[in-house]
This record gives structure tokens, sequence and C-alpha cells, in this order.
């Protein structure tokens, strides 16, 4: 009935969840890590095709350092515990992103797990890693002009050059714990989204909110600029 094909998350708010139980912040993204496996579950139960989750935005190189470190090692952590079960379930794991500034041991783990999964033809789970939205209209920008095949494009060939190609755009953008903005993230591809926020805390966001905002999108009304 309707599902979005394609959902994109910005999974805000797990400092926060920390720091109300007086824990550390990386014991908010470890909370988190737990929401990414039960939505990305939540996900290809419910029929949705692309799942896009925003797990390190090009801005999150400002953070502490030891952050930083963290949150590498939860993705790591999250790629070796989950990666076989993905597998199973005919998951297709995707990054987009500016790949190849990452750690390297980031890079080869994230590698075999598209590779592992390249033939899958279930959910694709888009990780956004190392992503920034105006950065990816850059990279298009500066491919095609390397190439020197176009000296003029238009939409449909510009999108070949984002990370996304061949993706859809997402139909339902969902931004937690209540602040409502775009973050630099997908600003080509959100350009008809609906947007859904809500004041739940990544960490406490579960199956039930994921249905929560698939039932909200499905009230809603989207015109793409017609009438
Ligand atoms: C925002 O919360 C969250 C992040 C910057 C990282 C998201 C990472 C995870 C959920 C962990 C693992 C990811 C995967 C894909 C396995 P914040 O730190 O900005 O929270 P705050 O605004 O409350 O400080």
């Amino acid at each position: 009935m309707n599902i979005p094909k394609h959902i994109a998350i910005i999974m805000d708010g797990n400092g926060r969840w920390a720091k109300k139980r007086g824990l550390p912040r990386l014991y908010g993204h470890h909370a988190g890590m737990k929401s990414v496996r039960e939505v990305v579950r939540a996900a290809i139960n419910a029929g949705v095709g692309v799942l896009t989750l925003y797990a390190f935005s090009t801005e999150n190189w400002n953070r502490p350092k030891s952050e930083i470190k963290g949150l590498f090692g939860l993705l790591k952590l999250f790629i070796k515990k989950e990666l076989s079960d993905l597998h199973k379930n005919n998951v297709k794991v995707k990054i987009i992103g500016r790949f190849f500034a990452l750690p390297i041991d980031i890079v080869k783990l994230v590698k075999e797990a598209t590779e592992k999964t390249s033939k899958n033809t279930g959910m694709i789970l888009n990780i956004a890693l190392n992503y920034g939205g105006r950065q990816e209209i850059v990279d298009a920008v500066n491919k095609i002009i390397t190439e020197g095949v176009y000296k003029k494009v238009d939409e449909k060939i510009f999108e070949k050059y984002l990370y996304t190609t061949g993706l859809p755009s997402p139909d339902l953008v969902i931004r937690t714990s209540g602040e409502n903005r775009i973050s630099n993230f997908l600003l080509w591809q959100s350009a008809y989204s609906e947007f859904y926020t809500t004041e739940t805390l990544w960490p406490d966001f579960k199956k039930k909110n994921l249905m929560e905002a698939i039932s909200e999108y499905q009230k809603r009304n989207r015109r793409f600029g017609g009438l």
C-alpha cells in the first residue's frame, strides 16, 4: 500500500540521548547502531526498495578525533556483525560519499560488503559515508569536465554523474531529534521528497516509528509542482 520506494534518514540525536543519561556520546552512537539494525530489518519487511542512512557527513570531521574514531569503529562492528545476515536477506549494500578519503581499513571492509552483496536483488542499503550534498554536486561537475564529452548537460545527463546514479530519488526524508534542517544531505535528490521530522532521538527510533513515518507519508498529497 504505497510504500515509499526510497526512504532516506538523517539519524540525529545520539549525543543528546547519551547526555540525558549522563553517558559519554559514544554510548549514544552505540545505541544508535541498534536502531540502525532494527530499522533496516523493518524497512526490508515493509518492502522499501532503497534505504539511505546518513552515517557520516563531510562536516563530521570537525568532531573530536576520539568521537570520529569511535564512529568508524561502530561502523566496522556493524558491517562485521551484520554482513552475513544482510546478505542472507538479499540486501545490496552501497556507499555514497567521498569514499576513498576514508581510513584504509574502512575502505577495505566496505568494499568487501559491497562486493559480496553486489548481485543481490532485494533492498538497497545505501550508506552515506563522508557524504556532503554540495561536494557530490561539485564532484559530478568535475567528472563531467574531466571526461570532456559534454559541452552542455541537462538534468538527466547530470544525474548520471551523481553518487546516486541509478537510484530513484527519495520519496521520504526522515530526520530525528526535532531538528528541521537538511544539513547538506541529498540536496539534488530531495527536490520533491516529503519531509518528516520527529522529536524522537535516533537511539529511540524503532520499527514502530518507521511505520508511523510511512503512514504519515501515505496521507500526503504529492503534486511535484503540479496541481
Ligand atoms: C547524529 O547524532 C549521528 C551521527 C553523526 C552518526 C550516526 C551514526 C550511527 C547511528 C552509528 C552507526 C552507523 C551505522 C550506519 C551502523 P549526533 O551525534 O549529532 O547527536 P546530537 O545532535 O544529539 O549531538
